[in-house]
Parts: structure tokens; sequence; C-alpha cells
């Protein structure tokens, strides 16, 4: 089985970014680039990363209107990413059209509720009943659209598999054991997620930040 740790680079400049990847690519699957690290470094930096041969998830999380999202996801061909996001919100025939211009084999996996929403973020913005259910909903429809799968927290990824058995889930906001926030009940850690029914694990500081960035990368793939 192929390793399912992407790595998150969410860092500001490109040589440390690389400098970071050569250090831990041995233990990682792949690289998951962020809109802060395409508007900072462009085509030239998504071909930086690529040429360093690991799988690329390009999360550009696209939402507008179908006809703009296809196009978009046209012009990425050029990276050949393994992964790329768009959002759930976006409705059905914008999802539809999304995977209709994906290139042949790249999973289109959908956000369904961004984890910085609670319960008021989400009545404000016109979405009653709790996130798990606005999280439900919106995979439903992904699946219906013909997407891969969703982009889940380790706490919802069990939940969202049950339903959608063949589905392809991206879980990020892990936490390996003992590298903890203060509040370790809610601590998913990778091996938990991969338990639940996670495919693919998105890690970022656990592994960037630590002391020894390879060691960090090397101890999570160990307990995986
Ligand atoms: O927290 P960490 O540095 O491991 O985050 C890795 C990546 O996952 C980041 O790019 C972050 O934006 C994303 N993330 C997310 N949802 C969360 C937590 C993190 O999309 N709940």
């Amino acid at each position: 089985m192929s390793n399912p740790i992407f790595l998150a680079l969410d860092i500001p400049h490109l040589e440390p970014a690389k400098a970071l990847l050569s250090k831990v690519k041995a233990h990682i699957g792949g690289v998951k680039l962020g809109l802060e690290f395409f508007c900072a470094h462009g085509s030239h930096g998504v071909h930086e990363i690529a040429h360093m041969g690991l799988p690329i998830f390009l999360d550009l999380k696209f939402h507008d209107i179908p006809n703009t999202v296809a196009a978009a996801m046209q012009a990425i061909h050029v990276y050949q990413p393994a992964i790329v996001t768009v959002h759930a919100s976006g409705g059905r025939a914008m999802m539809e059209d999304a995977k209709a211009a994906a290139a042949e084999g790249c999973k289109v996996v959908a956000v369904t509720t961004l984890t910085s929403l609670d319960a008021n973020d989400l009545t404000a913005t016109g979405v009653y009943g709790s996130a798990e259910t606005q999280v439900m909903r919106l995979a439903e429809l992904a699946h219906a659209a013909g997407l891969d799968g969703v982009v889940c927290s380790g706490h919802e990824v069990g939940m969202v598999r049950k339903a959608w058995r063949d589905g392809y889930f991206v879980v990020p906001g892990l936490r390996p054991n003992g590298g903890g926030t203060g509040d370790q009940k809610r601590v998913v850690t990778p091996r938990a997620a991969r338990d639940n029914g996670a495919s693919v694990l998105v890690i970022g500081r656990p592994i960037s930040r630590a002391e020894d960035p390879t060691e960090a990368a090397r101890a999570i793939e160990a307990t995986l």
C-alpha cells in the first residue's frame, strides 16, 4: 500500500520548502500545495516542487460558476496534480463539470464544511442544523455529482466512510501521539484516521515544525 501521508507545505519561502521536502521525502507519499503557496510562488513554485518527484495535491478549493471552475481545472492539467479540491457548496453542476474537466486519474475531492466554522458561523450563512448534518449532506451531493470523495476531519471520516464505501477521503488536522495540543481528547492521530477510513493523511506542522522533521515523518510513517 502506498504511503498515505501528504506533507502540507505551508511555508512562505520556496528554498526552505524544498529543503524540508528533501529531508522528509523518503517518509511521505506526496505534497499538498495550498492557496498560500500557489499565490506566493505560482506556476514556477509548483513546477519546482513537482520536479522533486512526489505526487502533488493542489488544494486550491475552487468555488465559482461551473464554466469557470471547469476552465480552471483544465488550466491546471500542466501540473499533473494527483488530487485537487473544490467546494461542495458550489453545487452539483459545478462539481460535475469540475470532474469532467479534470485530467484522467486525478482525484477531485470536495471540501464540505470548513472546520473554522462553528454552529453560529453556519447559522449566520443560512445553514441551520449541526455541522455533521451539513458535512453528510454535502458529501452525498459530492457523491451524486461523481466526485471521488471529500475532505473531512478525523472525527467525521468513519461516519462518511460508512455512507460512501468506495470514497476517497482526505483528512487534515491530525496530531501524532504526544504531539499535544492541550485538549488530548479531541486529537485524532494519523493511525486512528487511517483506521477509520482515511485515504490521505494531510500533515503539516507536526513534521515541518518538528526539531527533526525527518525523524518526525519517519515516526509517523512507522505508526501506519
Ligand atoms: O495543522 P497542520 O499544520 O497539520 O495542517 C495541515 C494542513 O491541513 C494545512 O494546510 C491546513 O490548512 C489544513 N487543515 C485543514 N483543516 C483543518 C486543519 C488543517 O484543512 N481542520
